[in-house]
């Protein structure tokens, strides 16, 4: 199966300027428990805007450049959406990490989102789109604790795919 996790502001903010538009360490953490040991799934631009590649997970990044090269034991690029479902193991949960072109993508194949709703607003250059909630079910909501380092309240949800 596939799964997305994906952090968003009020408004659907993802990115801007090829980063994250807030600094959450608590949300990073959460994103760190879910992905660990699994395979992430991202595009090239969010691989690039990580601060390095993420330890415990195999990277599989998708691209358009047939020349692009990334010399990591953990890290295989791929060129089309085939090629992810080539590689990947379908009885495993393989997470998509984003960004928003790859999260179009993957829309269709997609059974949960862990979904992070950041309460406020923030400038931004990449948004998620609105998601057809009769198509999903919220199966998890919980508040984070807040504290010192992270002091914007946010939401976690899990929402799974409404197959009835
Ligand atoms: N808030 C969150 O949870 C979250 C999560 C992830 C990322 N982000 C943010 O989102 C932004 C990046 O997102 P983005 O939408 O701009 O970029 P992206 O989805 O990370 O990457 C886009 C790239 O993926 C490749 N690609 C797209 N479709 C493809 C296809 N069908 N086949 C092969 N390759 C394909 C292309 O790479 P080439 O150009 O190399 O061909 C394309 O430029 C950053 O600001 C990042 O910090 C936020």
């Amino acid at each position: 199966m596939f799964s997305f996790i994906i952090a968003v502001g009020e408004n659907n903010e993802m990115g801007v300027n090829n980063h994250l538009p807030w600094h959450l360490p608590k949300e990073i953490g959460y994103f760190r428990s879910v992905t660990e040991w699994h395979t992430i799934i991202m595009g090239r631009k969010t691989f690039e805007s990580l601060p390095k590649v993420l330890p415990n997970r195999r990277h599989i990044v998708l691209t358009k450049d047939k020349t692009y090269k990334y010399d990591h034991p953990n890290v295989e690029i791929v060129n089309s959406l085939e090629e992810v479902f080539d590689k990947v193991n379908l009885e495993e949960e393989n997470i998509i990490i984003g960004g928003a072109e790859i999260f179009h993508l993957f829309l269709p194949y997609t059974d949960r989102i862990y979904l992070t709703i950041v309460h406020k607003t923030f400038k931004a250059d990449i948004y998620f789109f609105d998601l057809d909630m009769d198509k999903w079910i919220e199966t998890k909501k919980w508040e984070a604790i807040l504290d010192d380092k992270t002091n914007i309240p946010h939401t976690y949800y899990v929402l799974d795919r409404n197959k009835g």
